[in-house]
């Protein structure tokens, strides 16, 4: 296939360009050149900002659209009507946050979120994604948005649109402060805080198995909406050990539960990544039914983590993130640990 992936430089997008490369198909690559600009040589890159003007991707033709970029409605509408003609399928990377509610029953045409005219026109508003931050930099309305942008791709090409929406997205090139908190950390070495029950339910899902499902779908011409959360049977001691042996450091960890944790004032998530209290960890149980039964298939979570450490080995160390590791020490100490 002929591919024209929106963005396709940092995380997701470039798993994508990576398989669809192994694959044998042939990129280009639409993007403002911020971010791994010599990333893929030989790959036609077409330099442009999808908020301002697509016009560079006029006159041209393509078997299918990748994006991963799309964070606005305005911006989904403007490249779906230009490539509607002149492309064949479009995969739509969204996102579960499209569910204002999420747990074990949530499926794909559960209720969506939605926004006020006010908070739509405030968004647009907002300078445009870097593609860098958590939610593209749209704080509470990145959901509501992310919805949107489906209908606009959905209007434009029907039963030619696949829309996908990932949970936790992991592996190589993650550039959240999720897992690699926990890898850094893990490197560090000697006693980690660990949060609640080693056997609380964790979900999360590898790029590349993403990558890999998305592609399978565009080169059968295959739409559909599709949940992509990741498999069941994760736990956080699973995802803690895992890392500890994927950095195979002098860790030790120090489980503390979390009516300890929250009274001690340490922030659910974004102090230690993936930590919901258990009233609030149903959303770790969005199941990928429909997705698994067209096709998704996951590698072993042992993988994931043990390419992600050696990634991020190779990585210049980034700012710190999550609890300090003052605090942390500070925490550990008044827990006797
Ligand atoms: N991480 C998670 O856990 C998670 C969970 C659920 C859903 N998602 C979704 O998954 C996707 C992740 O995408 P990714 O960042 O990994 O994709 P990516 O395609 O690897 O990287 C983003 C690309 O978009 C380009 N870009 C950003 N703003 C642009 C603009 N205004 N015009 C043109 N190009 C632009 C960037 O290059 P330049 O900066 O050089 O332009 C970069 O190539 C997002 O849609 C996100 O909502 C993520």
């Amino acid at each position: 296939m002929n591919i024209l992936i929106l963005g396709g430089t940092q995380f997701l997008g470039r798993h994508f360009a990576e398989a669809a490369l192994a694959a044998g198909h042939e990129l280009t690559l639409f993007n403002r050149g911020h971010h791994g600009a010599d990333l893929f040589p030989g790959v036609e890159q077409i330099k442009g900002d999808r908020t301002q003007d697509l016009a560079p991707l006029r006159g041209r033709h393509w078997d299918a659209v990748f994006d991963a970029s799309g964070y606005l409605p305005s911006a989904a509408r403007r490249s779906a009507e230009l490539l509607a003609d002149v492309a064949g399928h479009y995969c739509f990377i969204s996102t579960i946050s499209v569910f204002p509610t999420i747990d074990a029953h949530t499926v794909e045409d559960s209720p969506k979120a939605q926004l006020t005219a006010a908070e739509i026109e405030a968004a647009e508003g907002l300078s445009q994604t870097t593609g860098s931050r958590s939610g593209g930099g749209y704080g509470a309305a990145y959901g509501g948005l992310k919805a949107l942008c489906e209908q606009e791709v959905q209007a434009c090409f029907g039963a030619r649109a696949l829309i996908v929406r990932p949970g936790f997205i992991v592996g190589p090139y993650d550039y959240s402060p999720r897992l690699p908190y926990w890898l850094q950390r893990m490197r560090e070495g000697g006693p980690v805080l660990a949060p609640g029950r080693p056997e609380r339910r964790v979900r999360l899902i590898d790029a590349r198995d993403i990558a890999e499902f998305c592609l399978q779908q565009a080169s059968q011409a295959r739409g559909g909406v599709f949940i992509t959360s990741g498999p069941d049977g994760q736990s956080m001691g699973e995802l803690l050990q895992g890392c500890q042996d994927a950095c195979q450091a002098d860790s030790r960890l120090v489980w503390r539960s979390e009516a300890d944790l929250l009274a001690a004032g340490v922030q659910p998530f974004a102090d230690l990544p993936y930590w919901l209290p258990e009233a609030d960890n149903a959303m770790m149980d969005i199941p990928s039914h429909a997705a698994e039964a067209a096709g998704l298939r996951y590698r072993p979570l042992q993988q994931t983590l043990r390419d992600t450490a050696q990634w991020l080995a190779q990585q210049a160390p980034a700012p710190s993130s999550g609890l300090s590791r003052a605090r942390e020490a500070e925490l550990l100490k008044a827990f006797g640990a």
